[in-house]
């Protein structure tokens, strides 16, 4: 596995693993219904590329032949929006290589905090990486009620 900047030609295998991830391991924490407004109509390849054009830090995990396996990001502010790893490539500690190059990115252009709003999913991933829970926060979405947990990891 390497772990390499964002590239546009990425997109389309980052929606392909945000919709398998969510409907497998997502699935695993999270009822149907939940799943079914998590992956719906919201992410795309187009709205991915329009997320990571905008400027903000994207890692890609690639396979040997530098396809994206999992991906992860943190804008100028310490906000990670995403992490998805490809339940093909689950539980080798691909989510675990990206924070750690999202937490090293971070450190070296200052951003003293990082924070975000991990599933179920990913809450114990982060919490390995350090970070801690602030609070669970309940969300509506398309009239399904979901939570997720907000978290943070203070750099300084
Ligand atoms: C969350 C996610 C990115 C983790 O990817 P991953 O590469 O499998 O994670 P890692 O291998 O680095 O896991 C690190 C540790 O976190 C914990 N962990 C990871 N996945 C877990 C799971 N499904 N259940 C329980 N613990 C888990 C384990 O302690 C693991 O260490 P171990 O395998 O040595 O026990 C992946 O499961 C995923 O894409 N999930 C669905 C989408 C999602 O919820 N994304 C987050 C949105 S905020």
């Amino acid at each position: 596995m390497k772990i390499r900047p964002y590239q546009p030609e990425d997109a389309g295998r980052m929606e392909d693993i945000f919709l398998r991830a969510v409907r497998k391991i997502g699935r695993e924490f999270y009822s149907a219904e939940q799943v079914a407004a998590w992956s719906g109509p919201r992410v795309s390849a187009e709205r991915l590329d329009g997320l990571y054009s905008d400027g903000r830090v994207t890692f890609i995990a690639t396979d040997r032949e530098d396809r994206a396996i999992a991906f992860s990001d943190h804008a100028a502010d310490g906000h990670i929006d995403m992490l998805y790893c490809d339940p093909a490539f689950a539980r080798q500690g691909v989510a675990t290589a990206l924070l750690e190059a999202v937490e090293s990115n971070a450190r070296s252009v200052g951003i003293d905090r990082l924070f975000t709003e991990a599933s179920e999913a990913a809450k114990p991933v982060f919490r390995k990486a350090g970070f801690l829970i602030l609070r669970r926060r309940e969300l509506n979405v398309d009239g399904v009620s979901i939570h997720n947990w907000a978290m943070e990891k203070r750099l300084a």
